[in-house]
């Protein structure tokens, strides 16, 4: 019924620029999954905006499907979820182009990610990495979603979005939701092994930890973590003082549900060399089912085609919506077929 109390509408997406990882999965994939019942969700691969930066073509594709794979491995149901590959709604694409000529050249040239990714891709500042944030609009005011998870360094293209939004009701009447972003508490926040004041980050692979890595790797990689120059050498959280403890202590607790004074008490006494492994083998034994799902659903090809083309279709349904009504209020004239 029209009238039927209607679900708010969630949507995310992830590029598939790399594998994903501990950071991925406790600051926001883990989540998702759960909020199926109280919200209608979107997750989408954001396979066109990794074209900003060179991509090696079998490698996207390959972590395009390993991504959906995951996905669907870390408990997103996609009966109940709208899971789906971005480059696949061709409505996204669309709608980033009338949105480009809404979005200011002042505005682009603000974005703190697009000045990192110019400095770190001197060789390649391409108009896609300019425009990138109005296509990320496009994804998410086509869905007329109310909320968007993401972390921290996306807030500023929700911001964005909204803007642009704003700016495009004023002139044509209300077309767009205006969208609001649901970053996680700073708990949520997985920092690197190697390095705890920078967040965990494929970039800096010897403290990031895969979903898909094995067993033995992660072990390795937590015996290694950086723990504090303190010469405390107790379980103590202290983020300040000690960030490389605090961060472990952070991941011990997501993965067991452990307080922090549960693991200060289970720890007492003991050094870094018990506390680091034992943090590795509660990871591992909680990324084990993940990776054996998302292999076995690997393996099974012409399932994931069915939930991307399921998906797709569900989406461009909705997209398709949208993008029609931008056309009409923008002057577009009606396509004949
Ligand atoms: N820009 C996001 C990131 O790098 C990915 C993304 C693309 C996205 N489109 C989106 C996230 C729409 C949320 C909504 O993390």
């Amino acid at each position: 019924m029209e009238n039927e109390i209607r679900k708010k509408i969630m949507l995310s997406g992830i590029q598939p620029s790399g594998d994903l990882h501990l950071g991925n999965y406790l600051g926001a994939v883990k989540n998702w999954g759960a909020r199926a019942d109280e919200f209608d969700c979107y997750y989408f691969m954001a396979d066109l905006h990794t074209l900003t930066v060179r991509q090696n073509p079998a490698e996207l594709r390959r972590r395009t499907l390993e991504q959906l794979a995951q996905y669907i491995a870390c408990g997103i149901d996609p009966e109940k979820n709208t899971l789906f590959v971005q480059s696949h709604v061709h409505e996204h694409a669309e709608l980033g182009w009338i949105l480009n000529c809404y979005t200011m050249f002042g505005e682009l040239s603000r974005m703190t990610q697009f000045k990192d990714k110019s400095a770190k891709n001197a060789d390649n500042i391409n108009g896609g990495l300019f425009t990138y944030p109005a296509l990320m609009a496009a994804d998410i005011l086509l869905y007329q979603a109310d909320y968007v998870p993401v972390g921290e360094d996306q807030r500023q293209h929700c911001e964005l979005t909204r803007d642009i939004a704003v700016r495009f009701n004023n002139i044509y009447g209300e077309v767009f939701k205006i969208p609001e972003a649901y970053v996680p508490k700073a708990g949520a926040r997985v920092m690197g092994l190697a390095n705890p004041g920078s967040k965990m980050s494929k970039s800096d692979p010897a403290g990031c930890v895969f979903l898909m890595e094995k067993p033995e790797d992660i072990a390795r990689k937590f015996k290694r973590a950086v723990t504090d120059s303190d010469t405390e050498n107790c379980v103590r959280f202290d983020m300040k003082e000690k960030p490389g403890v605090s961060n472990l202590m952070n991941i011990y607790s997501a993965v067991t549900g452990k307080s922090f004074e549960e693991i200060e008490r289970e720890f007492s006494g003991c050094g870094y060399g018990v506390f680091k492994p034992a943090v590795g083998d509660a990871v591992i034994e909680t990324l084990r089912p993940i990776r054996e799902e998302a292999q076995r659903l690997l393996a099974d090809k012409a399932y994931l085609q069915q939930v991307y083309t399921d998906g797709a279709q569900r989406a461009s349904a909705i997209a398709r919506k949208t993008l029609r009504k931008v056309y009409k209020k923008v002057g577009l004239v009606e396509k004949p077929f």
